[in-house]
Protein backbone atom coordinates (compact mmCIF):
# COMPACT_ATOMS: atom_id res chain seq x y z
CA UNK A 1 0.00 0.00 0.00
CA UNK A 2 1.43 3.49 -0.88
CA UNK A 3 1.89 6.20 2.11
CA UNK A 4 1.02 9.31 1.06
CA UNK A 5 2.19 12.35 3.50
CA UNK A 6 0.81 15.91 3.01
CA UNK A 7 0.22 19.12 4.94
CA UNK A 8 -0.87 22.10 5.72
CA UNK A 9 0.39 25.43 7.49
CA UNK A 10 -1.87 26.80 9.85
CA UNK A 11 -1.33 30.48 8.73
CA UNK A 12 -4.63 31.44 7.97
CA UNK A 13 -8.71 30.53 7.79
CA UNK A 14 -9.19 27.85 5.47
CA UNK A 15 -11.42 29.26 2.08
CA UNK A 16 -12.88 26.94 -0.61
CA UNK A 17 -9.53 27.02 -2.47
CA UNK A 18 -7.68 25.45 -0.33
CA UNK A 19 -11.03 22.55 -0.18
CA UNK A 20 -11.32 22.46 -3.49
CA UNK A 21 -7.50 22.44 -4.15
CA UNK A 22 -5.82 19.88 -1.53
CA UNK A 23 -8.38 18.48 1.29
CA UNK A 24 -11.11 17.34 -1.06
CA UNK A 25 -8.60 15.41 -3.20
CA UNK A 26 -7.40 14.07 -0.11
CA UNK A 27 -10.51 12.69 0.84
CA UNK A 28 -10.59 10.62 -2.02
CA UNK A 29 -7.45 9.10 -1.72
CA UNK A 30 -8.12 7.50 1.77
CA UNK A 31 -9.47 4.10 0.94
CA UNK A 32 -6.43 3.16 -1.50
CA UNK A 33 -3.58 4.64 0.43
CA UNK A 34 -2.08 4.67 3.82
CA UNK A 35 -2.31 8.81 4.32
CA UNK A 36 -0.63 11.08 6.93
CA UNK A 37 -1.79 14.61 6.87
CA UNK A 38 0.13 16.87 8.75
CA UNK A 39 -0.55 20.20 9.95
CA UNK A 40 2.72 22.11 9.31
CA UNK A 41 2.48 24.19 12.31
CA UNK A 42 6.82 24.60 12.37
CA UNK A 43 6.86 25.86 8.66
CA UNK A 44 3.97 28.72 9.83
CA UNK A 45 6.54 29.99 11.78
CA UNK A 46 8.89 30.77 9.12
CA UNK A 47 6.74 34.27 8.93
CA UNK A 48 5.85 36.11 12.02
CA UNK A 49 3.03 34.63 14.31
CA UNK A 50 0.96 35.32 16.79
CA UNK A 51 0.88 33.02 19.70
CA UNK A 52 -2.46 32.80 20.80
CA UNK A 53 -3.78 33.05 17.09
CA UNK A 54 -1.47 30.12 15.95
CA UNK A 55 -2.64 27.55 18.56
CA UNK A 56 -6.23 28.76 17.72
CA UNK A 57 -5.44 28.01 14.36
CA UNK A 58 -3.73 24.57 14.85
CA UNK A 59 -6.89 23.26 16.01
CA UNK A 60 -9.16 24.85 13.08
CA UNK A 61 -7.59 22.80 10.69
CA UNK A 62 -7.52 19.76 12.75
CA UNK A 63 -11.08 20.33 12.70
CA UNK A 64 -11.35 21.06 8.87
CA UNK A 65 -9.38 17.75 7.79
CA UNK A 66 -12.46 16.12 9.82
CA UNK A 67 -15.68 18.32 8.76
CA UNK A 68 -13.86 18.01 5.25
CA UNK A 69 -14.18 14.47 5.64
CA UNK A 70 -10.76 13.05 6.69
CA UNK A 71 -11.55 9.91 8.75
CA UNK A 72 -9.25 9.94 11.80
CA UNK A 73 -9.96 6.18 11.99
CA UNK A 74 -8.15 5.66 8.28
CA UNK A 75 -5.64 8.42 8.16
CA UNK A 76 -3.43 9.76 10.74
CA UNK A 77 -3.58 13.65 11.76
CA UNK A 78 -0.88 15.20 14.17
CA UNK A 79 0.32 18.46 14.52
CA UNK A 80 4.09 18.96 13.01
CA UNK A 81 5.98 19.78 16.34
CA UNK A 82 4.58 17.43 18.39
CA UNK A 83 7.00 15.00 16.45
CA UNK A 84 10.63 16.43 17.58
CA UNK A 85 11.70 13.83 14.61
CA UNK A 86 11.05 16.25 11.73
CA UNK A 87 13.34 18.69 13.44
CA UNK A 88 16.06 16.25 13.81
CA UNK A 89 15.95 14.96 10.48
CA UNK A 90 15.72 18.49 8.85
CA UNK A 91 18.86 19.71 10.61
CA UNK A 92 20.85 16.78 9.75
CA UNK A 93 19.36 16.88 5.93
CA UNK A 94 20.69 20.51 5.92
CA UNK A 95 23.83 19.88 5.85
CA UNK A 96 23.53 17.79 2.21
CA UNK A 97 21.66 20.66 1.01
CA UNK A 98 23.35 23.20 -0.85
CA UNK A 99 22.54 27.02 -0.31
CA UNK A 100 22.56 27.57 -4.19
CA UNK A 101 19.97 24.63 -4.41
CA UNK A 102 17.89 26.63 -2.07
CA UNK A 103 18.64 29.85 -3.92
CA UNK A 104 16.60 28.77 -6.68
CA UNK A 105 13.42 28.49 -4.72
CA UNK A 106 10.61 30.03 -6.07
CA UNK A 107 8.64 30.48 -3.06
CA UNK A 108 10.98 31.81 -1.15
CA UNK A 109 11.69 34.77 -4.01
CA UNK A 110 8.13 34.97 -3.91
CA UNK A 111 7.34 35.56 -0.10
CA UNK A 112 11.10 36.92 0.70
CA UNK A 113 10.32 39.77 -2.36
CA UNK A 114 9.04 42.31 -0.08
CA UNK A 115 11.58 43.10 2.55
CA UNK A 116 14.22 41.52 0.58
CA UNK A 117 16.01 38.17 1.46
CA UNK A 118 18.29 40.23 4.09
CA UNK A 119 15.28 40.58 6.09
CA UNK A 120 13.63 37.59 5.72
CA UNK A 121 14.25 34.48 8.48
CA UNK A 122 16.65 31.56 7.64
CA UNK A 123 13.77 29.53 8.59
CA UNK A 124 11.88 30.51 5.82
CA UNK A 125 14.98 29.91 3.55
CA UNK A 126 15.04 26.33 4.86
CA UNK A 127 11.38 26.10 4.82
CA UNK A 128 11.81 23.43 1.79
CA UNK A 129 14.91 21.68 3.98
CA UNK A 130 12.10 20.85 6.75
CA UNK A 131 9.79 19.86 4.45
CA UNK A 132 11.49 17.31 2.76
CA UNK A 133 12.55 16.01 6.35
CA UNK A 134 8.34 15.58 6.77
CA UNK A 135 8.26 13.27 3.63
CA UNK A 136 11.10 11.43 3.98
CA UNK A 137 10.88 10.43 7.82
CA UNK A 138 7.76 8.60 6.86
CA UNK A 139 9.40 6.94 3.56
CA UNK A 140 6.26 8.29 2.16
CA UNK A 141 5.73 7.43 -1.63
CA UNK A 142 3.39 9.97 -2.67
CA UNK A 143 2.53 13.72 -1.79
CA UNK A 144 -0.50 15.44 -2.69
CA UNK A 145 0.54 18.83 -3.95
CA UNK A 146 -0.17 22.01 -5.16
CA UNK A 147 1.87 23.47 -8.71
CA UNK A 148 3.43 25.55 -5.97
CA UNK A 149 5.08 22.75 -3.77
CA UNK A 150 6.17 21.08 -6.68
CA UNK A 151 9.50 22.54 -6.86
CA UNK A 152 9.97 21.57 -3.58
CA UNK A 153 8.86 17.59 -3.71
CA UNK A 154 11.52 18.08 -6.62
CA UNK A 155 14.37 19.12 -3.91
CA UNK A 156 13.30 16.51 -1.35
CA UNK A 157 13.74 13.48 -4.41
CA UNK A 158 17.29 15.40 -4.91
CA UNK A 159 18.29 15.29 -1.27
CA UNK A 160 16.94 11.74 -0.69
CA UNK A 161 18.88 11.04 -3.88
CA UNK A 162 22.09 12.71 -2.94
CA UNK A 163 22.14 10.70 0.65
CA UNK A 164 21.06 7.64 -0.96
CA UNK A 165 24.10 7.28 -3.17
CA UNK A 166 26.73 8.12 -0.30
CA UNK A 167 25.05 6.47 2.12
CA UNK A 168 22.62 3.91 0.31
CA UNK A 169 19.05 2.57 0.91
CA UNK A 170 18.38 5.54 3.35
CA UNK A 171 14.83 6.86 1.67
CA UNK A 172 11.99 6.05 -0.47
CA UNK A 173 11.96 8.43 -3.05
CA UNK A 174 9.02 10.22 -2.98
CA UNK A 175 6.88 11.19 -5.90
CA UNK A 176 4.10 14.73 -6.22
CA UNK A 177 0.71 13.74 -7.06
CA UNK A 178 -0.52 16.50 -8.77
CA UNK A 179 -4.09 15.29 -10.06
CA UNK A 180 -4.50 17.52 -13.56
CA UNK A 181 -8.08 18.68 -13.11
CA UNK A 182 -7.20 19.71 -9.51
CA UNK A 183 -9.34 22.68 -9.40
CA UNK A 184 -7.16 25.93 -9.28
CA UNK A 185 -9.53 28.37 -7.88
CA UNK A 186 -8.51 31.89 -8.56
CA UNK A 187 -9.90 34.98 -6.31
CA UNK A 188 -13.08 36.38 -7.17
CA UNK A 189 -12.73 39.78 -7.29
CA UNK A 190 -9.48 39.06 -9.76
CA UNK A 191 -9.41 35.75 -11.50
CA UNK A 192 -5.10 36.45 -12.51
CA UNK A 193 -4.42 35.64 -9.32
CA UNK A 194 -5.24 32.30 -7.22
CA UNK A 195 -7.54 32.70 -4.49
CA UNK A 196 -6.24 33.94 -0.72
CA UNK A 197 -6.73 35.19 2.02
CA UNK A 198 -4.24 37.34 2.29
CA UNK A 199 -6.07 39.19 -0.59
CA UNK A 200 -6.45 43.04 -0.42
CA UNK A 201 -10.29 42.75 -0.03
CA UNK A 202 -12.80 39.85 1.72
CA UNK A 203 -14.52 39.77 -1.81
CA UNK A 204 -11.39 37.44 -2.90
CA UNK A 205 -12.42 34.43 -1.02
CA UNK A 206 -15.36 32.46 0.25
CA UNK A 207 -14.17 30.97 3.09
CA UNK A 208 -14.69 27.51 4.78
CA UNK A 209 -17.12 29.08 7.45
CA UNK A 210 -19.22 31.79 5.70
CA UNK A 211 -22.36 32.21 6.35
CA UNK A 212 -25.11 31.74 3.57
CA UNK A 213 -26.08 35.69 2.99
CA UNK A 214 -22.07 36.13 2.97
CA UNK A 215 -21.54 33.37 0.10
CA UNK A 216 -24.51 35.14 -1.92
CA UNK A 217 -22.81 38.50 -0.99
CA UNK A 218 -19.57 37.66 -2.60
CA UNK A 219 -21.03 35.64 -5.56
CA UNK A 220 -22.90 38.14 -6.64
CA UNK A 221 -20.31 41.12 -6.44
CA UNK A 222 -17.24 38.24 -8.42
CA UNK A 223 -16.29 39.41 -11.56
CA UNK A 224 -17.33 37.86 -14.69
CA UNK A 225 -15.02 38.51 -17.51
CA UNK A 226 -13.78 35.54 -19.55
CA UNK A 227 -11.71 34.50 -16.79
CA UNK A 228 -14.30 35.12 -13.89
CA UNK A 229 -16.63 33.11 -15.53
CA UNK A 230 -14.28 30.19 -16.05
CA UNK A 231 -13.45 30.11 -12.84
CA UNK A 232 -16.76 30.59 -11.54
CA UNK A 233 -17.93 27.52 -13.56
CA UNK A 234 -14.67 25.03 -12.29
CA UNK A 235 -16.22 25.87 -8.41
CA UNK A 236 -19.98 25.27 -9.12
CA UNK A 237 -18.11 21.97 -11.68
CA UNK A 238 -16.38 21.02 -8.25
CA UNK A 239 -19.28 21.39 -5.97
CA UNK A 240 -21.84 19.77 -8.36
CA UNK A 241 -19.89 17.30 -10.55
CA UNK A 242 -21.16 18.92 -13.53
CA UNK A 243 -18.57 19.68 -16.44
CA UNK A 244 -17.40 23.33 -16.97
CA UNK A 245 -18.43 22.82 -20.18
CA UNK A 246 -22.31 21.93 -19.49
CA UNK A 247 -22.39 24.74 -16.91
CA UNK A 248 -21.18 27.58 -19.63
CA UNK A 249 -23.24 26.49 -21.95
CA UNK A 250 -26.31 26.22 -19.84
CA UNK A 251 -25.88 29.76 -18.74
CA UNK A 252 -24.84 31.21 -21.59
CA UNK A 253 -25.67 34.96 -21.59
CA UNK A 254 -27.26 34.73 -18.13
CA UNK A 255 -25.06 36.03 -15.52
CA UNK A 256 -27.47 36.63 -12.54
CA UNK A 257 -29.22 33.84 -13.09
CA UNK A 258 -25.78 31.66 -13.04
CA UNK A 259 -24.36 33.56 -9.85
CA UNK A 260 -28.03 32.72 -8.05
CA UNK A 261 -27.47 29.11 -9.09
CA UNK A 262 -23.85 28.83 -8.02
CA UNK A 263 -24.07 30.64 -4.27
CA UNK A 264 -26.58 27.98 -3.93
CA UNK A 265 -24.59 24.86 -5.00
CA UNK A 266 -21.34 26.59 -2.78
CA UNK A 267 -23.92 27.26 0.39
CA UNK A 268 -25.10 23.16 -0.08
CA UNK A 269 -22.25 21.65 -0.62
CA UNK A 270 -20.69 23.39 2.25
CA UNK A 271 -23.38 23.17 4.75
CA UNK A 272 -22.57 19.64 6.21
CA UNK A 273 -18.75 20.95 6.43
CA UNK A 274 -20.42 23.81 8.73
CA UNK A 275 -22.27 21.98 10.34
CA UNK A 276 -20.11 19.41 11.60
CA UNK A 277 -17.79 22.34 12.21
CA UNK A 278 -20.05 23.57 14.66
CA UNK A 279 -20.21 20.22 16.08
CA UNK A 280 -16.28 20.14 16.85
CA UNK A 281 -16.31 23.44 18.08
CA UNK A 282 -17.97 22.34 21.24
CA UNK A 283 -15.99 19.16 21.42
CA UNK A 284 -12.03 20.61 22.00
CA UNK A 285 -11.31 17.12 24.11
CA UNK A 286 -11.90 15.02 21.04
CA UNK A 287 -9.57 17.44 18.59
CA UNK A 288 -6.83 17.21 21.31
CA UNK A 289 -7.25 13.26 21.44
CA UNK A 290 -6.92 13.01 17.49
CA UNK A 291 -3.81 15.51 17.94
CA UNK A 292 -2.27 13.19 20.41
CA UNK A 293 -3.50 9.69 19.36
CA UNK A 294 -1.89 10.91 15.80
CA UNK A 295 1.74 11.87 17.29
CA UNK A 296 1.90 8.34 19.01
CA UNK A 297 0.91 6.65 15.78
CA UNK A 298 3.48 7.56 13.65
CA UNK A 299 6.04 7.68 16.49
CA UNK A 300 7.25 4.19 15.94
CA UNK A 301 8.63 5.24 12.48
CA UNK A 302 9.61 8.82 13.01
CA UNK A 303 12.16 7.16 15.57
CA UNK A 304 12.94 4.50 13.36
CA UNK A 305 13.70 6.06 10.46
CA UNK A 306 15.50 8.86 12.80
CA UNK A 307 18.05 6.09 14.32
CA UNK A 308 18.90 4.31 11.01
CA UNK A 309 19.68 7.73 9.49
CA UNK A 310 21.77 8.50 12.45
CA UNK A 311 23.91 5.08 12.96
CA UNK A 312 23.89 5.35 8.66
CA UNK A 313 25.82 9.09 8.68
CA UNK A 314 27.84 7.79 11.37
CA UNK A 315 26.40 9.69 14.40
CA UNK A 316 24.83 8.32 17.91
N1 LIG B 1 4.76 23.61 2.03
C1 LIG B 1 3.43 23.07 1.99
C2 LIG B 1 2.46 24.19 1.62
O1 LIG B 1 2.59 25.30 2.02
C3 LIG B 1 3.02 22.47 3.30
C4 LIG B 1 3.87 21.30 3.63
C5 LIG B 1 4.80 21.21 4.62
C6 LIG B 1 3.83 20.03 2.99
N2 LIG B 1 5.35 19.95 4.64
C7 LIG B 1 4.79 19.22 3.66
C8 LIG B 1 3.10 19.51 1.92
C9 LIG B 1 5.03 17.91 3.26
C10 LIG B 1 3.35 18.21 1.53
C11 LIG B 1 4.31 17.41 2.19
O2 LIG B 1 1.51 23.91 0.95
Amino acid sequence: MKRIFSGIQPSGEMHIGNYLGAIKNWVDLQNDCENIFCIVDLHAITVPQEPKILKRRIREIAKIYIACGIDPKKSTIFVQSDRPEHSELGWILNCFTYVGELSRMIQFKDKSEKGGADSSTVGLFDYPVLMAADILLYHTNLVPVGEDQKQHVEIARDIAKRMNNKFKGLFTIPEPLMKKETARIMGLDNPQKKMSKSAASEYNYIMLRDEPEIIEKKIKKAVTDEKGIDNLAVIHSSFSGKSTADIKKEFAGRNADFKKELAGVIIEGLAPIQSKLRELDKNPAYIEKVLKDGAEKVRPLAEKTISEVKKKIGLG
